[in-house]
């Protein structure tokens, strides 16, 4: 069964789903193994991902291993009706771009109804839903999948409180994902929305990046190539123990060459502002009454509450709609402001999001695939789990293989001299 926006888009997403299919040569190599070995045989997997064509390559690449899936998006705007459609014949959907809120978590309780053994989820929603109002369902989980940062975060406040109780991969973290999703693909499918939404030259432009993490780097550094004067702002505050904190980030942003300041200076100058920071009210009350007429705002962070659109909204006298991806806020100053995609992460927001570049999804479903069949057959305790170095490994060795690059190996020799202490010279 499933609940789509229109059928009749099924054809014309299939089309989408076969250029993906083309270029995913590290799933194809998953598939056919999972062809041979059905993995998930007898196994429903529930998933709460952006639904568009790559992620759809990723289902297929599932179900060819033997399992039932039961699939929605992780956000209301970010579904491809097309490729919903498409699939909607092969397995069972319930997404499509635009819904509300209330059909965002209704869509997500009906692929709970198929009481999945394993789930993949990009923000947390779905396991959320599991450890709250289905905790009756808690015991037949046998492990998951978590796809981003905001959702590993709130994983990991879990595990804390004793309160995640089935096994996840933290496949954000593993290198093949976060070096090239979160950094390059944010950037090129985030300036990429940015432009077909609003079609305005970047070159000259003073853009404030907001977050100088993964997505945030990249952001930053394929503005600078399209002419931007970049400025980043981030905080000094560490919330744990590993990793660099926002001093470190701060310094390695003015270190590229990166203005930087704080958001009550850049708000004065910036002409566009993107938010990549997975924290709430980045941009807030103040920031947008010192803003320049006409700047544009944008979110690449997991949710919508970046930009804080409530503040936005309340210090406005009139909004109205410029297309389906831009909104005006006139201030009672008479200032006008555009707000891209709701605040929602702008570079999936449908229609002109179309979510990361193709081969950047294959390394990062290739290690969700992986990761799943991992969980069903590593007996592992509940908690956050890494992805194991042999399979990151493998996916990042395929996909340079896959584009006709291949490295060297260390000689036994050099492998010695690097492994002990003793050969100091
Ligand atoms: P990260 O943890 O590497 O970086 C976040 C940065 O934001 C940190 O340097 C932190 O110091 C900074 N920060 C936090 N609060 C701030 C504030 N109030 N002002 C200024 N800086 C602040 O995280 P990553 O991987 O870059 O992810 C950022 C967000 O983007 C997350 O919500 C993540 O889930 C999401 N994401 C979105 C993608 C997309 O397709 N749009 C893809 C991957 C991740």
């Amino acid at each position: 069964m499933s609940k789509v926006k229109n059928l009749k888009l099924a054809k014309e997403g299939a089309r989408e789903l076969e250029w993906a299919r083309i270029n995913m040569p590290v799933l194809a190599k998953i598939r056919k193994d999972f062809e041979k070995t059905k993995p998930f045989k007898g196994i429903t997997i529930g998933v709460a991902l952006h639904l568009e064509k790559k992620t759809g390559i990723l289902l297929e690449t599932l179900a060819a291993g033997g399992a039932e899936i039961a699939a929605t998006s992780c956000n209301p705007l970010t579904t491809d009706d097309r490729v919903a459609a498409a699939l909607a014949g092969k397995m069972n959907v319930f997404a499509w771009a635009g819904e509300t809120n209330k059909a965002y978590y209704d869509n997500m309780d009906t692929v709970l109804d198929y009481k999945p053994e394993l789930v993949i989820d990009d923000g947390c929603d779905l396991i959320f839903a599991l450890h709250t109002k289905r905790r009756n369902q808690l015991k037949t989980v046998l492990g998951g999948a978590e796809e981003t940062t905001t959702g590993i975060i709130r994983l990991k406040s879990m595990e804390a409180e004793g309160e995640l109780k089935f096994p996840v991969i933290a496949v954000n973290d593993a290198y093949s994902k976060y070096l090239f999703d979160n950094r390059f693909g944010t950037a090129q499918s985030t300036i990429d929305a940015l432009m077909r939404a609003t079609n305005k030259l970047l070159a000259g432009k003073t853009v404030v990046v907001t977050g100088f993490g993964w997505c945030g780097r990249g952001i930053a550094e394929r503005m600078r190539g399209l002419g931007a004067n970049v400025v980043v702002v981030e905080v000094g505050d560490r919330l744990n123990e590993n990793g660099p904190s926002g001093y470190h980030k701060a310094l390695e942003a003015l270190y590229y060459g990166f203005r930087v300041m704080t958001m009550e200076q850049a708000a004065k100058i910036g002409d566009i502002f993107i938010t990549a920071t997975g924290d709430k009210q980045v941009i807030a009350g103040k920031h947008f009454s010192a803003m320049k007429n006409g700047a544009i705002l944008a979110n690449a962070g997991h949710f919508n509450v970046e930009i804080d659109e409530p503040a936005l909204r309340k210090i406005s006298r009139n909004k109205r709609t410029i297309n389906t991806n831009i909104e005006q806020y006139e201030l009672k100053s008479g200032k006008k402001i555009y707000l891209l995609s709701e605040g929602r992460l702008v570079n999936l927001a449908r229609p002109t999001g179309q979510g990361h570049p193709i081969e950047i999804m294959d390394g990062s479903f290739g290690i969700q695939a992986l990761s799943l069949k991992y969980v069903l057959e590593g007996k592992l305790a509940p908690g956050v789990h890494k992805v194991p170095a042999k399979i990151d490994d493998w996916v990042a060795k395929l996909a340079l293989e896959s584009q006709g690059v291949k490295i060297g190996k260390l000689s036994p020799q050099q492998k010695k001299y690097l492994e002990s202490w003793r050969e100091g010279t």
